[in-house]
């Protein structure tokens, strides 16, 4: 009973490996350290340096582990350069999928947990948005993992595999130990770019549209703790093993904070000012993205342990700040942990 875990280096599949590592469970990772971070990954869990798609490794790891359950995390997840390299994100996200997929109903795994995204919803015409709202994304990332979505459906109906697809809403925070959290350079994703204000790396934080109609005019997100998801998906896993049928689920606290509560939120917790730059609406930006998570709630056994704001920046800010010495004391980037 080994699970496979590809991108398990990465921000939220480390914190995946490290949970059921901790609870003793067999666990192996695939990840091609595009993103990752191989020191993230702990000494005993076996760690396989290759493509999620390749399916001859795929194949020789799941028959010399005993897979028979994959979460998959391997990916290519920001928005702006899936529009301006649409095919990288079908071949990395859809393909990938495709041959994970193919390589895994040949050697019979019977449990599947895909990392989808509240992107798939594109504009929603209804907030808290469930899971049977219309799928019209607005970008090439969200079309590539709508597809995967689609693929794993169809595999479903036709082999003896159950699966689990998880929409993620606003993913943020870290290890409550300090041990792992984004690392990821470059990362566009708004707490980060706060921290990194908060920490002196950056000047100020550009906000995009003020003019929406939201009580403080900036965009409304759902934040979900990195490891309330990760519980998420123990709860998903076992779900499956207990035999459910096949489910799609969004994950979210179901609460908004607008993009100026959440930058409140690092001010606060980190005593810093955090300059804002205000900025027009980009195109495709979303106004009000809230999970409905009632069906997330009535299927899996879950309970969030760190559904409040301050909690997730305060978790992400300690991780900023070791990550900030550590990058700096070495004088160069972990990336080549
Ligand atoms: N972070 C979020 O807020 C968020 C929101 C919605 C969905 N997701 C999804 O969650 C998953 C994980 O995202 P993350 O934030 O941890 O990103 P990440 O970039 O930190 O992790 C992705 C990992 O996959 C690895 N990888 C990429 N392509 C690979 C391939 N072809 N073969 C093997 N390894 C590969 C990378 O090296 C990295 O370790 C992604 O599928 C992403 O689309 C993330």
């Amino acid at each position: 009973m080994t699970v496979l875990v590809t991108g398990g280096a990465g921000y939220i599949g480390s914190h995946m490996v490290l949970a059921l590592a901790e609870a003793g469970e067999s666990v192996v990772v695939i990840d091609n350290l595009s993103t990752g971070f191989s020191a993230f990954v702990p000494n005993e869990v076996p760690l396989f340096i290759g493509d999620a798609g390749d399916e001859n490794l795929v194949d020789g790891v799941i028959s010399q582990h005993g897979v028979d359950s994959i979460i998959h995390f391997a990916g290519s997840i920001v928005v702006p350069e899936s529009v301006r390299d649409p095919l990288l994100y079908y071949q990395n996200n859809t393909m990938t999928t495709r041959s994970l997929l193919n390589a895994a109903v040949k050697r019979g795994v019977s449990r599947f947990i895909f990392s989808s995204t509240a992107a798939v919803y594109g504009n929603p015409d209804q907030v808290p948005v469930p899971e049977t709202a219309p799928t019209r994304p607005t970008s090439p990332y969200g079309s590539s993992k709508l597809m995967a979505e689609i693929m794993l459906h169809d595999t479903a109906a036709a082999h003896d595999l159950n699966y689990a697809v998880l929409r993620y809403f606003n993913v943020a925070g870290a290890d409550p130990q300090g041990r792992i959290g984004l690392a990821t350079v470059g990362a566009t994703h708004l707490m980060k770019i706060a921290m990194e204000v908060a920490t002196g790396q950056r000047a100020k934080i550009d906000v995009y549209g003020t003019d929406y109609p939201t009580q403080d005019g900036t965009a409304i997100r759902d934040f979900i703790h990195v490891c309330d998801l990760v519980q998420a998906h123990r709860a998903a896993l076992a779900y499956l093993r207990a035999g459910g049928p096949s489910v799609t689920l969004n994950c979210g606290y179901g609460r908004g904070y607008s993009v100026l509560e959440t930058i409140e939120a690092v001010r606060r917790v980190s005593g810093r000012a955090i300059p804002v730059q205000t900025a027009s609406r980009r195109p495709g930006d979303i106004m009000s993205m809230v999970a409905d998570t009632s069906r997330l709630r009535a299927v899996l056994d879950w309970t969030p342990a760190y559904d409040n704001l301050d909690t997730i920046a305060a978790h992400a800010l300690a991780w900023e700040h070791k990550l900030f010495l550590e990058r700096h004391s070495s004088g160069e980037q972990r990336a080549s942990a």
